[in-house]
């Protein structure tokens, strides 16, 4: 098993059971194994035992002939032998003769017999000698067939402990892996706290240290998106008296100091465009209130967009049109989807040469409303691409902007669960395909 997969919780509850069942299984098994074969064996001394007894007290040992039948025993079987006081020859069961050690001590011995081991009950008695014997590897092969049965169910029950401890710990720990993805899923413009429900008592306070955590980031979140919004709106006023005192001084400006006036002006206005910018985007980020939400027809959005920007658009000689117009409606708070749009647009028109062409286009496919903005500009640099919608991000520094319209975009799109996206175009011309899609409804 690789590195990370141990790290897993899962995993290495799931190893470490199963190593320690199995282990479990392996002792229980050996052990009931031996004592079954220790138990059969003791069950073939009884019988060895008992045998020569019989044959002592029920006067049969008398009656054992000293020339048995030849080949008269099979080899499973047990083998008498009694020797009589003063009689040299033994009376026994077998022929060819079995040479028992006729001085074996009195009970249970093992001896070595014509090159094979022998089992031997020896009883002695005042007249005589009974020694009845089995051959070791006879009990040996009748106690290990019995006593294997005995790992059948070990056999069985391990790997059935293995499957359950997998579906018990999979179990246990889905809550962990769901609670995971939904911390995942938190990110600036969704902030939800963690359901406490049906939660493990031990995971619980882990839980509503995270809740904790995120409560104070969405509040300190919160604090510094209210002062970026205070301080544009506060910037506001006195930035329009400057400009109003600027535009009264107009006629007074020596004509040596036209030029230094007017780019003083120009000034005034790009920082007033960088406020209300910023603005903007403060009001966008804001956490949504639901009940604003209205149902939004986006071809009325966009045909306002168009009419918006038509007077420059004419003036600088660019075709702005909208060729495809499906009618489709998106749930929105009242502007949100016309500043996103009019960001784009402006682009377009901003960065587009004179006598360019900017289309519009509203299509609905996989449930999204789909704003698409292309233009014929030069398009932008692909390894400045991702960035673009980083804040105060701008790839063309020749053309004036705050960098902040696409931010203003996705925080909408954000707001929304919705997309945004730029790419440069790839039907052979240069140029810039810009869309936002919105949940649509019907
Ligand atoms: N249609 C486009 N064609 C070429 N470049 C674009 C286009 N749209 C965006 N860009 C590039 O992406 C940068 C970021 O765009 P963004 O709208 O965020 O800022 P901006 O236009 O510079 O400023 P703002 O929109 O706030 O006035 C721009 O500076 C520009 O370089
Ligand atoms: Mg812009």
């Amino acid at each position: 098993m690789s590195m990370p997969k141990i790290r897993s919780l899962r995993n290495q509850l799931v190893l470490a059971l199963c190593v320690l069942v199995s282990v479990v299984g392996v002792v229980q098994g050996i052990s009931s194994w031996q004592l079954a074969k220790a138990g059969m064996s003791a069950l073939l001394d009884l019988r060895l035992e008992q045998v020569a007894t019989r044959l002592y007290h029920s006067g049969l040992a008398d009656a054992l002939p000293t020339t048995p039948a030849r080949g008269s025993q099979p080899e499973r079987d047990v083998y008498l032998t009694v020797w009589k006081d003063g009689i040299s020859t033994p009376y026994r069961s077998t022929d060819p003769s079995l040479p028992l050690p006729r001085e074996a001590e009195p009970g249970f011995t093992n001896a070595m017999v014509n090159g094979e081991n022998w089992r031997i009950y020896t009883l002695r008695e005042p007249s005589m000698v009974v020694q009845v014997a089995q051959r070791s590897r006879v009990r040996q092969d009748l106690a290990e067939a019995r006593s294997l049965n005995t790992l059948w169910p070990m056999i069985v029950l391990v790997p059935l402990v293995w499957i359950a401890v997998l579906l018990v710990v999979r179990r246990a720990l889905r809550r962990l892996t769901r609670l995971g993805r939904q911390v995942q899923a938190i990110d600036m413009a969704h902030f939800e706290q963690l359901s406490t429900s049906g939660v493990p008592t031990e995971i619980r306070p882990f839980i509503l240290s995270i809740n904790t955590m995120i409560e104070r980031l969405e509040q300190s979140i919160e604090s510094e998106r209210k002062f970026i919004a205070d301080a544009a709106h506060e910037l506001r006023t006195p930035l329009t008296a400057l400009q109003l005192q600027a535009d009264n001084l107009a006629p007074h400006i020596a004509p040596g100091n036209q030029e230094r006036f007017r780019e003083l002006q120009s000034g005034i206005r790009r920082s007033g465009r960088m406020i209300a910018q910023l603005l903007r985007l403060a009001r966008a980020d804001a956490p949504m209130k639901a009940d604003t939400l209205t149902r939004v027809d986006v071809s009325e959005v966009v045909v306002d967009a168009v009419a918006e920007v038509l007077p420059i658009a004419m003036q600088r000689g660019i075709d702005i049109g909208a060729d495809e117009m499906t009618s489709a409606f998106v749930r929105a708070n009242d502007a949100d989807i016309g500043i996103a749009l009019r960001n784009l647009v402006s682009n377009a028109i901003r960065y587009t040469p004179d006598g360019g062409k900017v289309d519009l286009s509203i299509q609905v496919r996989d449930g999204k409303v789909w704003i698409e903005v292309v233009d014929n500009g030069p398009g932008i640099d692909e390894a400045l691409l991702p960035r673009v919608f980083d804040r105060f991000f701008r790839a063309n520094v020749q053309i004036e902007g705050s960098g902040l319209g696409l931010s203003i975009v996705q925080a909408i799109v954000n707001r929304y669960g919705g997309e945004a996206s730029l790419r440069n175009r790839t039907d052979g011309q240069s140029g810039i395909v810009a869309s936002i899609g919105f949940p649509s409804v019907p």
